[in-house]
């Protein structure tokens, strides 16, 4: 069957299974930083957005986003500078291994986007089902809260 998604702000004309999930649709078309972990809606490792909302692509069928708009964690920045989000994950030691930082960045874009002005606990309630093997989360958590305020004084 064929599917139309646009990814990234890009139409795009897809031949997919009735089976087939987002994340394996998306890695065959380069779209690498979406990252393949549990496969069971338990990590956030392949988060992307979906209408803006933050969905697992692991467990959301290609077939069922058709017409509709998908953002990955390569829509976010480009190949030469990273987002204010990254910037500051990496200024508070919040990405250490980096395998959950694309889909923890995705999640975050959703919440700013939700809500500018975040408090503590609501970034931990945001993010509470993109996990992170190394960083412990505060540092995580902090970054995000310090990208908040500076875009905000923008
Ligand atoms: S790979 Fe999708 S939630 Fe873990
Ligand atoms: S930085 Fe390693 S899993 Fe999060």
């Amino acid at each position: 069957m064929r599917v139309k998604i646009k990814i990234n702000d890009k139409d795009q004309f897809i031949e997919t299974d009735p089976g087939e999930m987002l994340l394996e649709t998306l890695r065959k078309l380069d779209y690498k930083g979406v990252k393949h972990a549990c496969s069971t809606a338990s990590c956030g490792a392949c988060s992307v957005q979906l209408d803006g909302k933050p969905v697992l692509s692991c467990t959301t069928f290609t077939a069922a986003v058709d017409g509709h708009e998908v953002k990955t964690i390569e829509g976010f920045s480009d190949e030469n500078s990273l987002s204010d989000v990254q910037k500051a994950l990496i200024d508070e030691g919040g990405s250490q291994c980096g395998f959950c930082i694309p889909g923890l960045v995705v999640t975050t874009e959703a919440l700013l986007s939700e809500n500018p002005d975040p408090t503590q606990q609501e970034v931990i309630d945001y993010l509470k089902g993109n996990l992170c093997r190394c960083t412990g989360y505060e540092s995580q958590t902090r970054a995000i809260l310090k990208a908040a305020k500076e875009r905000r004084s923008k």
